[in-house]
């Protein structure tokens, strides 16, 4: 009895080890990966290591579409490198057939894409170095697009210069995403442009533990997410921790239970920001940044409602009188330098820059810039700074604006901590 109990436990786990299939990609040196990949895929899409193999530098020369997919797991231990000419790569996303990324993933259930731990391999290089060179901004592609996903996971990939955007997660729920690397720092004075990290749209999504080094949003967190947690992380040189933009040309947003603790910022436009289009509509609420370490930020916190495209003109006048409603923002306990020393952050190319704010003084831990009626228990607490000239820290904010106490003194003038922000 014992011995036929054994036999079929045996039996059944042979069974489950041959269910399991591991698909090596196939690398023809000088030639275009994709195609070979794309014609097996309609035979990987369920119980399959989809496995890139250490040793091989994969020609992505042509963007990859995933069909649905149900437990498979895209591993990538080789390197993948994108075409390294602009006008090929510009041809391919001008084309109809583009899928809206490099690498697109259209959905699925219990779905790992993963990188490798060995240093020297599993990197994504996207050739961006002579982009952002060449201030080429037309027909960008994005990186990887995780869409529609649930139970996913994306882990130790590594991006090495990407052209722009790098993970979108947009329509996934329950991912959890962690020890990834995004490396978009440029070796000459050309700015790395739009080259956001995370872009999390989707519910119950966990980020945690990447390391990302770029040229726009660290994390932004767009309309219809729901609880995100981003925590552990350190980002350096972007443009921030970052809700929105909502609202544009009087969208609906529906933003709710965000959680960004513990992270690093360094040598980054903004800390913790949120951006509203003027005229917007919709609810962006219970939205936490937490445990927030910051050096060479000038705005360090920064919210406005009335986010306009600077580089078209002045700021509109709108007739609406909706706005993005915004409840339940807490900043809380942000230890950091104001970077209060005259500069121009890499992304100005206009006159005033885009990221200019009247009447600064470029020493404000904290901007506020909200819509009368519309802000509802917006608080910072526990924020220590001092400004890297030694100048005292100023806020802005408008006490018009908004009712509760929001931790300091609300008015445009230095830094003063009120019973709320204790
Ligand atoms: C599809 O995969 C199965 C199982 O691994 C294999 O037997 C079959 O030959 C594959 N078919 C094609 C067309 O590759
Ligand atoms: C989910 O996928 C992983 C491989 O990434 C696999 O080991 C696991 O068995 C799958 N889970 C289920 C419930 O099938
Ligand atoms: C893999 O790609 C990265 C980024 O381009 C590069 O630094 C590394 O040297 C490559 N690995 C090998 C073994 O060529
Ligand atoms: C606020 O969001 C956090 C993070 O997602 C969540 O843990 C908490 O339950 C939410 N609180 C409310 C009142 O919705
Ligand atoms: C907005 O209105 C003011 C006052 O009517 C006007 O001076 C300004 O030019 C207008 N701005 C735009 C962008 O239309
Ligand atoms: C203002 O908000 C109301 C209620 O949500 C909506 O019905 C209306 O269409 C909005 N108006 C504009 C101009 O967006
Ligand atoms: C404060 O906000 C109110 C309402 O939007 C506005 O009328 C006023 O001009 C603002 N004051 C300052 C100093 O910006």
């Amino acid at each position: 009895m014992v011995l036929l109990a054994n036999l079929a436990l045996v039996l059944s786990l042979l069974r489950l080890v041959q269910a399991w299939n591991t698909f090596k990609v196939q690398h023809t040196p000088g030639e275009d990966d994709t195609p070979a990949l794309l014609a097996a895929l309609p035979n990987l899409t369920a119980d399959t290591t989809i496995l890139f193999e250490e040793g091989i530098t994969y020609n992505i020369f042509t963007p990859i579409t995933f069909p649905v997919l149900n437990n498979v797991e895209v591993a990538i231990e080789g390197n993948l490198t994108y075409p390294d000419s602009i006008p090929i790569v510009q041809a391919i996303v001008a084309d109809s057939s583009f899928p809206g990324a490099w690498i697109v993933f259209t959905g699925g259930q219990n779905v790992t894409l993963r990188g490798s731990k060995n240093p020297k391999w599993g990197w994504i290089d996207g050739h961006g170095q002579p982009w952002w060179d060449a201030q080429q901004q037309v027909n960008r592609p994005h990186g990887l697009t995780f869409g529609n996903i649930n139970q996913g996971v994306i882990r130790d990939m590594k991006i090495w210069k990407p052209v722009a955007w790098s993970f979108s997660t947009r329509g996934s729920s329950n991912l959890h995403a962690y020890n990834n690397k995004i490396l978009a720092v440029s070796d000459t004075n050309a700015f790395p442009f739009n080259t956001d990290g995370f872009s999390a749209g989707g519910t119950d999504m966990l980020f945690e533990n990447n390391h990302i080094e770029n040229g726009d949003d660290c994390l932004t967190v767009g309309n219809g997410a729901k609880n995100i947690v981003f925590r552990n992380t350190y980002c350096w040189g972007g443009h921030g921790l970052s809700i929105g933009s909502l609202g544009r040309g009087g969208a609906v947003a529906d933003v709710q239970n965000v959680l960004i603790e513990n992270i690093v910022m360094e040598n980054a436009l903004y800390a913790a920001r949120f951006k509203s289009w003027t005229g917007g509509n919709g609810l962006a609420r219970n939205i936490t940044w937490r445990n927030i370490k910051f050096s060479d930020v000038p705005f360090p916190i920064y919210i406005t409602q009335n986010y306009w495209d600077q580089g078209i003109g002045p700021r509109p006048n709108t007739s609406s009188t909706n706005n993005t409603q915004i409840q339940d923002f807490t900043f809380e306990n942000f230890v950091g330098i104001v970077r209060d020393v005259p500069y121009v952050e890499g992304s100005c190319i206009s006159d005033p820059c885009w990221y200019y704010v009247p009447e600064a003084t470029g020493k404000e831990v904290a901007i506020f810039d909200l819509y009368p009626g519309t802000a509802k228990n917006i608080v910072a607490k526990r924020i220590f700074s001092r400004t890297e000239t030694g100048a005292p820290v100023a806020v802005m904010c408008n006490s018009t604006t908004i009712e509760n106490d929001v931790g300091f003194e609300c008015w445009n003038g230095p830094f003063v901590r009120t019973k709320a922000g204790l």
